[in-house]
């Protein structure tokens, strides 16, 4: 993968020294690429974020400015940066539900069409997606009108990530069945994440409430909270039900499939806003959010987020070394601390995580019988794209199975141990799971 993106990168910079030849009068050689090819696939792909007041810098949803990024779009595509989904979704590992994953075909494609002079063909006509929106009855809550400021620093030089809490209307328990986003500001809303949130539960320290821990880190010049990991450092969340990325559209899970959220919760957002863009500095963004909310489903869907390095378990390693390129933290858990073996679970999404070390993540079940299902492979973290991937269909599971993860932390630039922790000098290797559980628990 690595000598195809150089070769790319450099095949795509002998191909810019040709590009002011006027192609409307040179002749196209019969097999050379041409953008009919390749408008197809920007229009699947690319355009969702990359077109005009939407997240990405640049536009590709027309010739000239796709021909002037042909050489950095055949490298990014070649490397999988871009588009950014990042568990192997080619069906390897797991088959997902909606992959982003460009086939080797159409990798090849880019780069030969940037390598041929990124010609311009007959001309193709553009049609931006529409995205699909939520069916059903929403309750609609919202981010407060927000300004965001650069906080600066190695982890967010052009960023801000801060949480609101919502209120969630109800008297009782209630699931969360689907949900659409809309940023009120598109060129400054990178991610949106929510996490429900009882304040009056113990945080992480099991000292003070997720209220104290909040009211602690809030600042009244200003609405919200910082909060880099989660809704908030040491803050105690239901995990995350909701994550949205550009180009997104509405989410529903799989039929009657939802995730309680408990009477008396809030809905914490977690909304990173990009300022790398120097016109959006000083814009306000109000992002609106739809939950749909049933009061029954057939299936319960529960967030689990285990993680054995952050636990502390006896026989996985306390810290992660510091000067290595690809240290490795590996741990073997057994499903049973999931679920009571006479259950039939099964897995229907993941959410890989770690903080900005991370570089690669595995995660596989062992059977009893040795044999292994692949549950999830991420060649290329990023910590900048967070998001639940949903399987095409359930993966049954028994207890009797166990978890294999292994995480890679790029530690170069370190020189003490890393420790696990939930702040951003920490680390974590965290396989989220959305599991279902077959027939009554009770
Ligand atoms: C989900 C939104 C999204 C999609 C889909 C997407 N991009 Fe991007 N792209 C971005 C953003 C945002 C950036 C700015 C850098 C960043 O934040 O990663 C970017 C940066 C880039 C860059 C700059 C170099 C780099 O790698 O950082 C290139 C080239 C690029 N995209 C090409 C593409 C191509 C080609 C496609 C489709 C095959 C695509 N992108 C799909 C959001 C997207």
């Amino acid at each position: 993968m690595r000598s195809l993106s150089a070769a790319a990168l450099l095949l795509a910079a002998c191909s810019g020294q040709t590009t002011d030849t006027d192609t409307t009068t040179t002749e196209t050689p019969a097999d050379a690429v041409t953008f009919d090819q390749i408008g197809p696939i920007y229009e699947a792909r690319c355009v969702a974020c990359h077109q005009e007041g939407s997240i990405a810098p640049f536009r590709l949803d027309n010739y000239e400015d796709a021909k002037m990024w042909a050489s950095a779009s055949a490298a990014a595509t070649a490397s999988r940066s871009m588009p950014p989904f990042l568990v192997v979704g080619d069906g390897s590992c797991g088959d997902f539900e909606d992959s982003q994953w460009l086939t080797d075909e159409e990798i090849e494609l880019i780069s030969d069409w940037a390598t041929d002079g990124a010609l311009e063909g007959e001309g193709y006509d553009f049609t931006l997606p529409e995205t699909p929106s939520l069916p059903g009855d929403a309750v609609r809550v919202s981010t407060p009108e927000f300004v965001p400021e650069i906080v600066g620093g190695a982890k967010a030089e052009f960023d801000e990530y801060r949480c609101f809490a919502a209120d969630i209307p109800t008297d009782k328990d209630t699931f969360l069945t689907g949900y659409e986003v809309f940023p009120g500001n598109e060129a400054v809303v990178h991610h949106v994440i929510g996490l429900p949130v009882v304040m009056e539960d113990l945080g992480w320290d099991k000292k003070q409430t997720n209220a104290e821990i909040i009211a602690a880190m809030s600042d009244p010049e200003r609405d919200g909270w910082p909060c880099f990991e989660g809704a908030g450092e040491g803050v105690s969340t239901g995990g995350e039900v909701v994550s949205w990325a550009p180009g997104q559209g509405a989410v529903e899970y799989p039929e009657g499939h939802g995730i309680r959220i408990p009477v008396g919760a809030k809905m914490v957002f977690q909304v990173h806003y990009n300022l790398v863009d120097e016109d959006t500095r000083g814009q306000s963004d109000q992002t609106f959010v739809d939950l749909r909310l049933e009061d029954e489903v057939d299936e319960e869907m529960y967030v689990t987020l285990p993680d054995l390095f952050l636990g502390g378990v006896d026989g996985v390693p306390e810290s992660i070394p510091a000067g290595q390129a690809d240290a490795e933290i590996t741990y073997s858990m057994p499903m049973e601390w999931l679920v009571p073996g006479f259950l039939s679970p099964n897995i229907v999404g993941v959410l890989p995580h770690m903080h900005e070390r991370g570089t690669q993540m595995s995660i596989a079940l062992r059977h009893a019988d040795k044999t292994e299902t692949c549950v999830a492979d991420v060649p290329n973290w990023d910590f900048n794209w967070q998001r639940i991937y949903m399987y095409d269909g359930p993966v049954p599971f028994s207890a009797a199975d166990s978890l294999e993860v292994t995480c890679t932390y790029d530690t170069s630039g370190d020189t003490e141990p890393i420790l696990p922790g939930w702040g951003t000098q920490n680390e974590m290797c965290l396989p989220g799971l959305l599991i279902t559980i077959d027939g009554d628990l009770f």
